[in-house]
């Protein structure tokens, strides 16, 4: 096992700033990949940070870090949370440790957001926290 986390966004995370920031805050998502980084520093572990709009792309990145030996995912799958069978699949199908991270709380949220899909499989979720919540997932893994 390496001590990479992989740090998986899903679809329309790369207007983190811009988009809804009343919901979603003014952290663009290089601003989380820095405090990121400085945090796993601290914790001795590598941050691997990546984005797509496309689920396919998390399941194959999924599929890659437990080839890879990753130490643990952080997922914020954003919408496919609420719609991806797909997800949940590679989330069971690997033994990596998964992570659901949400900068908002969806079961706050409208009623189609109370369902999620790779909930049923990660090992945690932790939301609401806004970009806290990807530095406590990440002091998470240091539990793991
Ligand atoms: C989100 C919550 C999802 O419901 C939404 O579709 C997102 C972002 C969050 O981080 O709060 O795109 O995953």
């Amino acid at each position: 096992m390496t001590d990479t986390v992989y740090v998986l966004n899903g679809p329309n995370l790369n207007l983190l700033g811009l988009r809804e920031p009343e919901i979603y805050g003014s952290d663009t998502l290089d601003d989380i990949a820095a405090m990121l980084e400085d945090r796993a520093r601290e914790l001795g572990l590598a941050i691997d940070m990546r984005q797509t709009n496309h689920e396919g792309m998390l399941v194959d990145w999924l599929h890659e870090a437990q080839a890879e030996g990753a130490r643990a995912v952080l997922l914020n799958p954003a919408a496919y949370t609420h719609t991806s069978i797909a997800l949940l699949d590679a989330v069971r199908a690997i033994r990596t440790p998964v992570i659901e991270v949400h900068l908002s709380d969806p079961a706050t949220r409208e009623p189609f957001r109370h369902q999620s899909y790779v909930g049923m499989a990660a090992a945690r979720t932790v939301k609401g926290l806004g970009a806290r919540s990807y530095l406590v997932a990440l002091d998470a893994v240091a539990q793991l």
